[in-house]
């Protein structure tokens, strides 16, 4: 996609299509739109009623201009009611729209950037306007024989603002929102390609190709090297798998010598099949998402790098297949995990907590600032927040405050679940230190109570991505499938880190 930035106004510009926003109601129509009204003598409101449109949020109605703008067509969305605006609504927005282009084989447009009364500047709207239109136009094709359908592209979107100082900031927005957005199109496409190729051999192949021209260094640790460290834990998912383990470390040094990093830590199975505690067939293909959390954290330092945000972030990503075979681990197998707990391996579908039990000591050796985990890791999540939000658990007020905030501005919702120390009972093996599950009920908090055993004395965060993670159904900005969860919401964390909240490309 090319996108420019252009100080003309939608009635002027000559494209194929032009686009413009509305508030709930129409009345009066503002900025862009009314500028495009004034050309259809004032008839705009008058048609768009006439297609059952009124302005809300996701509506999106596509006129003929019938010769009155150098465009043949005017598309207009709705961004609901003004006073609850969010600059989300205008990422959803245009992500819609511009997937309703596509669909009428439209291959350039012109988005005007100004929705009348000004809500947000023109940075924070066309960062909004350049995530919702990557995020909305993404898709996984690279299986299928190209159909009518997509062969259809949209190649180019010019970005109407007409002042010359909102010129400047908007090509700022603009930028940022593209190194986001490419960011979270880089997790989706790891999320969506299938376990045979998406192996952790391949996926560490791909966090070392992604660094190449960045200023990242990524080390990978192969199953020799997790040996000599002892992280069992790790090595005790893998074990089923003729697939071997790795462990992904990816650091970025934006901050200089001195400061301390900040240390994300994603969940990397490849594949879940449970391993002996074979799960059901029915969904099971959809494990190939279980490596999401890492998927994350990689984009996430990805976008940290290409900003240039001046702080130190390592990702650590702990990559294994988690199959049956003949040495696979089995319920009752004790492992002793790299901070030396042992664990009483009950389940062995619970395997998230196991390879992130090790790659959370091994996260306390870079001497972390925060350490936060993004994780695929229960069912439970699911059942209590269903499919769009994620758990948050934390040992640290303020850190999780900070995501919550950076939740918000990003509209990637969390809600913090407890950490309740009672439920630390149902962790007691009878043979170890700790045994890897607690029970049905409560799933995800005695989940986060595992993997609190192992984070030593820094803050830290857990998020739960288990549902948010991969998407059954079509939105706006989110189609189907992998979900890039949690990148938009960590690169504004980071960016939180050390400025302050960032401008809002986002929200909801
Ligand atoms: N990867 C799954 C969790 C999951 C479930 C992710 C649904 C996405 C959608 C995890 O490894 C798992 O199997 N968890 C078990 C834990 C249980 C055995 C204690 C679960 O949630 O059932
Ligand atoms: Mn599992
Ligand atoms: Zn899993």
């Amino acid at each position: 996609m090319k996108f420019t930035v252009k100080a003309q106004g939608p009635a002027k510009v000559a494209s194929q299509a032009v686009i413009v926003s509305v508030f709930e109601g129409m009345d009066p129509l503002e900025g862009g739109a009314s500028r495009v009204d004034a050309a259809l003598s004032g008839t705009l409101a008058e048609r768009l009623k006439g297609e059952a449109f009124q302005g809300k949020c996701r509506q999106v109605a596509v006129l003929d201009a019938r010769g009155a703008l150098p465009c043949p067509r005017v598309a207009v969305f709705g961004l609901g009611k003004k006073e609850e605006f969010h600059p989300g609504r205008f990422r959803e927005g245009v992500a819609g729209t511009v997937r309703a282009l596509r669909e009428r084989g439209v291959s350039e447009a012109a988005l005007s950037l100004d929705p009348g009364t000004l809500p947000a500047g023109p940075e924070a709207m066309a960062r909004a306007a350049a995530e919702g239109a990557l995020l909305g136009l993404y898709r996984f094709d690279l299986y299928r024989e190209k159909d009518d359908q997509s062969t259809k592209e949209l190649k180019s979107l010019v970005f109407l603002e007409e002042s010359r100082k909102g010129k400047g900031l908007a090509a700022k927005g603009l930028e940022a929102g593209k190194t986001v957005a490419g960011a979270v199109l880089f997790a989706r496409d790891l999320v969506n390609m299938p376990a045979n190729e998406m192996t952790p051999g391949l996926l560490a192949r791909r966090a070392a190709d992604m660094a190449k021209g960045r200023p990242l260094k990524v080390t990978v640790f192969d199953r020799a090297a997790l040996k000599k460290m002892n992280m069992n834990a790790l090595l005790a998912v893998s074990k089923g798998s003729d697939e071997p383990p790795k462990l992904i470390l990816a650091e970025y040094r934006g901050g200089g010598g001195k400061t301390k990093p900040v240390v994300l830590v994603g969940k990397g199975v490849t594949f879940d099949s449970g391993g002996i505690s074979l799960k059901p067939a029915e969904r099971m293909h959809e494990m190939k998402g279980d490596m999401a959390g890492g998927a994350s954290v990689l984009a996430a330092l990805r976008a940290a790098a290409d900003l240039g945000l001046p702080l130190n972030v390592s990702a650590v990503v702990p990559a294994a297949e988690n199959l049956p075979g003949g040495r696979a681990t089995r319920p009752g197998d004790v492992v002793r995990s790299l901070r030396g707990k042992s664990i009483e391996i009950i389940n062995t579908d619970a395997e998230g907590r196991l390879l992130l039990a090790d790659a959370l000591a091994y996260a306390e050796r870079l001497d972390p600032e925060a350490v936060i985990d993004v994780a695929t890791l229960t069912g439970a999540c699911v059942v209590a927040l269903g499919p769009e939000v994620a758990g948050v658990f934390g040992n640290d007020a303020a850190l999780v405050e900070k995501i919550r905030k950076a939740s918000e501005e990003t509209g990637e919702p969390v809600w913090e679940l407890p950490l309740y120390r009672e439920y630390g009972e149902r962790l007691k093996s009878d043979t170890a230190d700790l045994k890897n599950t607690g029970g049905r009920e409560g799933g995800a908090i005695t989940a986060a109570l595992f993997l609190e055993n192992f984070v030593g004395k820094v803050p830290w965060a857990h998020l739960d991505i288990a549902g948010p993670a991969f998407s059954t159904k079509d939105r706006p900005d989110v189609p189907k499938g992998g979900t890039g969860f949690s990148v938009r919401l960590l690169v504004a964390l980071l960016r939180s880190w050390t400025e302050g909240p960032a401008e809002s490309g986002g929200g909801r």
